[in-house]
């Protein structure tokens, strides 16, 4: 019988620094060039899957750092006939560079991503000066990052990497209703991940950022 997938891994232990994500080229039915979203931290991919399915003509990539997992989903797509739809191995904080080439993303989804919510565990968020340097150079002129969470501290920290001047460095304009420092209300979507579904039957709140690169940096 297949083992379940591990709850938690820890990105920073030896074995998950060595780097080998592969490049994901697009499926050729797609064409060239496609439009694409990625889930960042997939996990099983509710998200990624209900995307796939409901606009065929994109990819939908969804990242996990869990092998067993990104098995388990590729096995699912097959089985669906979702040939649009693809998952692969990234630790985000050491190799997403590899995954995509420049200027070739859309919109990234990093939703509920950090199960490493205590201040000790600070250096283990996945929202690092690396992730926002490689998703810069990745997005296309006009791309998106949409960020969820239901743990405040993190959803802050996350505004704090994009709206401060890092962020506006690279390019990342708030898409937040009254400017940068916002949070976004609505998921705009159409389709949400296994976390939000639960945050929301639970009432609680999803602490929601929207950005768009404006400015590519002129050398990726
Ligand atoms: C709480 S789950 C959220 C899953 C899904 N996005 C959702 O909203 O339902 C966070 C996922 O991010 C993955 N993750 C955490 N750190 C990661 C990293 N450095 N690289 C890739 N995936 C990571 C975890 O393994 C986990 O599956």
């Amino acid at each position: 019988m297949a083992r379940k997938p591990r709850q938690h891994v820890n990105p920073l232990s030896a074995r998950y620094l060595v780097p080998r994500a592969h490049r994901i080229e697009p499926p050729a039915a797609l064409g060239p060039d496609p439009p694409c979203d990625v889930e960042l931290g997939c996990a099983e991919g509710a998200f990624s899957f209900a995307l796939a399915e409901r606009d065929p003509e994109r990819l939908v990539v969804g990242l996990e750092i869990r092998e067993r997992m990104v098995a388990r989903n590729q096995a699912r797509a097959r089985a669906l006939g979702l040939r649009n739809l693809v998952f692969a191995y990234a630790n985000l904080q050491v190799d997403l560079h590899r995954v995509f080439a420049p200027r070739s993303v859309d919109r990234f989804h990093l939703l509920f991503p950090d199960p490493w919510f205590k201040r000790r565990h600070g250096k283990r968020r996945v929202v690092s000066p690396y992730l926002l340097g490689t998703m810069a150079r990745q997005l296309r002129a006009g791309g998106e990052v949409h960020v969820a969470s239901d743990v405040f501290e993190i959803a802050l920290s996350a505004m704090e990497a994009f709206d401060g001047p890092a962020g506006a460095a690279l390019g990342f304009e708030s898409l937040a209703p009254g400017g940068p420092w916002g949070f976004v209300r609505d998921n705009p979507y159409g389709v949400v991940s296994r976390r939000e579904a639960i945050t929301l039957r639970r009432g609680q709140r999803v602490w929601r950022l929207r950005y768009r690169l404006a400015a590519p940096p002129e050398n990726p």
